[in-house]
């Protein structure tokens, strides 16, 4: 691959982790690995201007602008820092800056990076006025009914000699016991955890409802004190004045005179960072005088007179007891190493996934070796090495099962991925109650009171044996199970009769379709409308619904395939659980299409592609994914795709467009 190719490569690689990261909330790298691969697209950018690109990924800071909160401008800018992993290059930037100042020496403050969500307070005549996340930079969510609710934020000043209008910044994070308390109450209501406390803070900061912020106990450090008439000309004296105003002001603020203080600085505070509170990432160098700062300027990202130092992930080294083998609703295999209890970051970690045969593999884990984990801010660890030094000479290779382990059935490879599934789906133990389990999770069919325990107590007594099963469960067969009383039997019972009116879409999600999750089922359900259409429409029309490709079309017809499937549809149908669309989402508006097939391509203004789509049904026509002889005409939107356009036209499609669909249905 040339410079070129890698460019575009990382570009398309660093949007999808940006999305991951700031809309789903669901980050897949560290930031360490992030950041790895922002600096190599940086560098290969300056080295190819002519790649240039506006909406590089380097060319913008993530926004975290939210709908439903108004948007106001920041006064001064949120630039981000420039960073680096390395002492080094910590030490090299104070020559640097040195150097930018000849003939003065500059004092440096050291601070802690606390990794939390960023935010910028305005007060005037000493009174809080505008609470405004970073967002893009220029432009954050006023958040200040939220903010009010932090116990650490003074609402009005204490002391004196305040400005009367300044700005001041800081973190708002949750403390890692807040974050615990958090994550446990939502494992108890199985919702979503937060991978860390940052995301735990800044998705708090954006709820709705300020009494639910004030209950998840957030807390705050400020670090940057801006205005016109700020009391001191230098940094740390003008964060000790808003210490005494009533702000939060980290204690391991410190004046650094030396490279020399810089590095010891970074020694003591890399493992001391373990007994925080609240989660860091790293440490920030500030040249404290306010006239040097200005001398020394900003480029377009950062400014010249800070740094942050990012600590590496944490790390702990210790002994692998075995290697076991889980298996998932869908039979997939998982290998976990199970670990010496070992101490890392404020937990003891016993188990690590190890993902899959090829991950394994790569690690070349062997009997009795010592493995790195590491946590890198996330919850589950991950096994990053082994420390080869400590290997016995004799130690063999940990083998990847070749049965599995619940029910014995020889696994197959799925072609094209790196997993092992056990395919014995309809008796194998951990898989039928792995699939009981997500159907009667809180976002499927919300049937309280069967967790993994109970399901596994109804699959043992052969009173669920599959998802159908639920629905004959009556209050004496509950009641005849050990340890079972009136109370806990009643409510299944009420989290079944209440089941029956869960919207057909989750109840697609809920029947564990291989692939199909929580979005592609509200897509496909709306698409079919109801179940009996669902179960009979072909590879062609599945692929025409949104964001559906041939692998989950495949699937959605192997599933419907399966006499077990049809039959526990039947079973569900018969007891009364919600087998179609309301009315309105389906209703038959004309027959102006009159069974004509079409195709939707490109972009359009004033309907969404899957509005379009369910307005092509709704007037008696039939959705396709690709253009063929039987297609009666294209509804073609911007950019249409070339070969497409080829195609129609070579088959003599006639292509309409949004404006003239829209005549021809009435609208
Ligand atoms: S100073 C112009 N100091 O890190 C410099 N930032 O990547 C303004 N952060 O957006 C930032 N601790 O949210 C500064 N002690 C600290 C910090 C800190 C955490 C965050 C902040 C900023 C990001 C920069």
């Amino acid at each position: 691959m040339n410079e070129q190719e890698r460019i575009k490569q990382l570009r398309d690689e660093l949007n999808r982790h940006n999305h991951s990261y700031y809309v789903l909330n669901r980050p897949e790298i560290s930031d360490m690995e992030f950041d790895m691969l922002m600096h190599e697209l940086e560098d290969l950018e300056s080295r190819h201007p002519e790649m240039d690109d506006p909406l590089s990924p380097t060319r913008r800071v993530g926004s975290d602008l939210t709908k439903g909160f108004e948007q106001v401008p920041h006064v001064y800018p949120m630039l981000s820092l420039a960073n680096t992993y390395s002492v080094e290059e910590v030490d090299q930037w104070v020559d640097r800056v040195e150097k930018n100042l000849p003939g003065e020496k500059a004092v440096m403050v050291g601070e802690l990076k606390f990794d939390g969500s960023g935010i910028s307070l305005i007060y005037e005549h000493g009174r809080l006025l505008r609470a405004v996340t970073r967002g893009d930079g220029t432009h954050g969510d006023d958040v200040t009914a939220n903010v009010k609710t932090i116990k650490s934020i003074p609402l009005t000043l204490s002391g004196t000699g305040w400005p009367d209008f300044f700005e001041i910044r800081g973190e708002i994070v949750m403390p890692w016991k807040s974050f615990e308390r958090l994550n446990a109450e939502r494992a108890f209501n199985e919702e979503p955890l937060f991978a860390n406390p940052r995301n735990a803070a800044s998705g708090t900061l954006k709820t709705q409802n300020p009494a639910e912020v004030a209950r998840r106990g957030l807390d705050s450090y400020l670090y940057y004190l801006l205005g016109e008439n700020l009391p001191y000309d230098n940094h740390y004296d003008n964060m000790m004045a808003a210490k005494s105003w009533g702000f939060k002001v980290s204690e391991a603020m410190t004046l650094l005179y030396s490279i020399d203080d810089v590095d010891k600085y970074i020694n003591y505070w890399d493992t001391a960072r373990r007994d925080l509170p609240v989660a860091t990432d790293g440490l920030v160098f500030k040249i404290n005088s306010l006239r040097q700062q200005l001398n020394l300027g900003l480029t377009a990202k950062s400014p010249r007179w800070a740094i942050a130092y990012k600590f590496k992930a944490e790390r702990a080294l210790t002994r692998l007891r075995f290697v076991s083998f889980d298996v998932g609703r869908m039979g997939i295999i998982t290998p976990v190493a199970n670990l010496e209890p070992v101490q890392l970051s404020g937990t003891v970690v016993k188990r690590a996934s190890l993902h899959n045969e090829d991950i394994m593999r790569q690690l070349d884990i062997r009997d009795d070796d010592m493995l790195y984990v590491e946590k890198g801010g996330e919850i589950i660890p991950k096994i990053t090495g082994v420390d080869l030094s400590q290997r016995r000479a004799d130690a063999q290779p940990i083998q990847f099962v070749s049965h599995c382990p619940a029910c014995g059935t020889p696994l197959v490879r799925v072609e094209g991925e790196a997993a092992w599934v056990c395919p014995n789906k309809w008796g194998c133990q951990p898989q039928i109650t792995g699939r009981v389990e997500h159907f009667v999770g809180r976002r499927m069919m919300n049937i309280d009171g069967i967790g993994e325990e109970i399901s596994e107590v109804l699959f043992a007594t052969g009173l669920v044996t599959n998802i159908g099963d639920i629905y004959d469960l009556t209050k004496d067969k509950l009641m005849n199970l050990e340890r079972f009383g009136e109370k806990s039997a009643k409510r299944i019972l009420d989290g079944i009769e209440q089941s029956k009116s869960v919207p057909f879409d989750r109840v697609v999600y809920a029947l564990s379709i291989p692939y199909v999750g929580e979005t592609t089922a509200k897509k496909v359900a709306r698409a079919a409308g109801n179940i009996d259409r669902l179960m009979s429409m072909t590879q062609t029309e599945l692929e025409g619904i949104e964001d559906v490709g041939s692998r989950i079309a495949e699937s959605i017809i192997d599933y419907f395939a399966a006499p077990v499937n049809r039959e526990n549809i039947e079973r569900l149908r018969a007891a009364g659980v919600q087998m179609s669309m309301p009315e309105s989402s389906t209703r038959q508006l004309s027959n102006a299409l009159d069974g004509k097939s079409v195709v939707v391509s490109g972009v359009f203004s004033h309907h969404s592609r899957d509005e379009y789509k369910a307005l092509i049904e709704a007037h008696g026509g039939k959705n396709a994914g690709s253009i063929s002889k039987k297609t009666g005409f294209v509804l073609a939107g911007e950019n249409m795709g070339p070969a497409k356009l080829e195609k129609a036209n070579k088959l003599g499609v006639p292509i309409m467009s949004e404006d003239d669909f829209l005549k021809l249905i009435g609208e």
